[in-house]
């Protein structure tokens, strides 16, 4: 059993929360994260008593990147190789991982998963010139011969190839559900990379064709939940038969909770909006309901049913949320007080997803593993048979 781990990242203040002539009222202060409620106090940021306006809350790690000159501030590079490095090892050793990227609209998701488009290309799973320090390029290609990349958005509850190839363009893809492998999306096309240039280019490529827009909140908004896959397929000699792992790296940008009056949203915007939240919302019951049953194990039994079939996105995530998977949680937030409601609802969901139990196996060959078992069984038999003649 493994919790998820969750991070909790706060971004600079945004030109519109400058104009708006915003304070900042979150505080960063090693795992902790702790957000101020201005309307009751305005003295705590100096050090004086807070009594309830400060609410704090532990995280596994808690990044300050509001001001670049400060000297608590944390890099995209360091985020990286915290999450990054651990999400690469896993898929090594034949874990299945994943990195979700929750918040408010325009909190930092997609930067913090994909950096800034027009200056800094990189992703959270390492840039072409900053390696991560546990596995270089090189040691994927040597240990790691087939990687398939996969990258696809739920837009309005429907799913659609990133990297479509002649099939699969415009079309819209079903999900279905693997007696063994869980959830996959039907059709889905793969792409064979060699390298993380090829795996930035084909995420670089997905996201031309993903759903954005220009809102009230944030002039380059995702409209649609994005996945890209990493299949990690490593070969190896177990119990002197060929055999292979196959590891599953999710990496997943969601769209933003956001409210219609805060982004100003009509018409299709309105439409995308209702969608994106329907689907936060199931994710929300889903993350409470296991978090219940891990904190309360055996709750009666109505209340452990996590509706997972409820959204595309939490049918999709299944494995990922109370299943074979390490898994990482990236709250994004804002610092500013005219955010300050959904900040501390952000703090507030990250702070349950920290209580979700996984289940991380290494995913072996099962025909191996069952030769291997009854190669083991002969082995005991045979020892049986020799035993007993032997007193005969
Ligand atoms: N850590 C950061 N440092 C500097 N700029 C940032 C940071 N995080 C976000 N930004 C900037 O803030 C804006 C909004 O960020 P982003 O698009 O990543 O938000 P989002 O959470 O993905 O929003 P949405 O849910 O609407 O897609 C972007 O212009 C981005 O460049
Ligand atoms: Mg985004």
């Amino acid at each position: 059993m493994a919790s998820v781990r969750v991070a909790v990242r706060v971004r600079p203040l945004s030109q519109r929360e400058k104009d708006l002539s915003a304070k900042v009222i979150i505080q960063v202060d090693g795992h902790k994260t702790s957000v101020l409620n201005m309307k009751d106090n305005f003295h705590c940021m100096s050090g004086e008593s807070c009594g309830e306006s400060v609410k704090s809350f532990p995280y596994d790690f808690s990044y300050d990147s509001m001001d670049s000159t400060s000297p608590s501030f944390v890099t995209q590079e360091k985020i990286f190789t915290d999450l990054g490095t651990d999400v690469l090892q896993a898929a090594f050793e034949g874990y299945n991982a994943c990195v979700f990227a929750y918040g408010q609209t325009g909190s930092g998701k997609s930067y913090t998963m994909m950096g800034n488009p027009v200056d800094d290309p990189i992703k959270i799973l390492g840039r072409r010139t900053g390696r991560l320090q546990c596995v270089n390029e090189a040691s994927i290609l040597a240990a790691c011969p087939f990687l398939w990349a996969f990258y696809f958005e739920i837009y309005n509850e429907r799913v659609r190839d990133l990297l479509p190839s002649t099939e699969t363009q415009g079309c819209e893809l079903r999900v279905r559900e693997h007696p063994k492998d869980g959830p996959y999306v039907e059709a889905l096309s793969r792409h064979h990379v060699q390298s993380y240039t090829e795996v930035g280019q084909l995420m670089q490529e997905g996201n031309r064709r993903r759903a954005t827009a220009s809102t009230g909140m944030n002039h380059v908004s995702s409209r649609s939940h994005a996945i890209f896959t990493i299949h990690f397929i490593k070969a190896m000699f177990d119990a002197d038969l060929p055999s292979e792992t196959v590891s599953k790296v999710h990496l997943v940008d969601l769209a933003g909770s956001e409210r219609a009056n805060a982004t100003q949203a009509t018409g299709i915007r309105l439409k995308e909006g209702a969608n994106i939240n329907k689907s936060l919302v199931t994710l929300g019951i889903v993350i409470s309901a296991l978090a219940d049953l891990s904190v309360g194990g055996g709750l009666k039994k109505k209340q452990n049913f996590v509706p997972y079939r409820d959204s595309v996105l939490t049918w999709l995530l299944k494995d990922s949320l109370g299943g074979n998977s390490k898994t990482i949680m990236i709250a994004t937030i804002s610092p500013a007080d005219v955010n300050y409601s959904e900040t501390l609802n952000t703090l507030r969901y990250a702070s349950r997803a920290k209580n979700i139990l996984n289940k991380p196996t290494v995913n072996e060959d099962s025909s191996v593993k069952i030769i291997r078992e009854l190669r083991a069984e002969i082995a005991r038999l045979k020892a049986l048979l020799s035993a007993g003649n032997q007193v005969s």
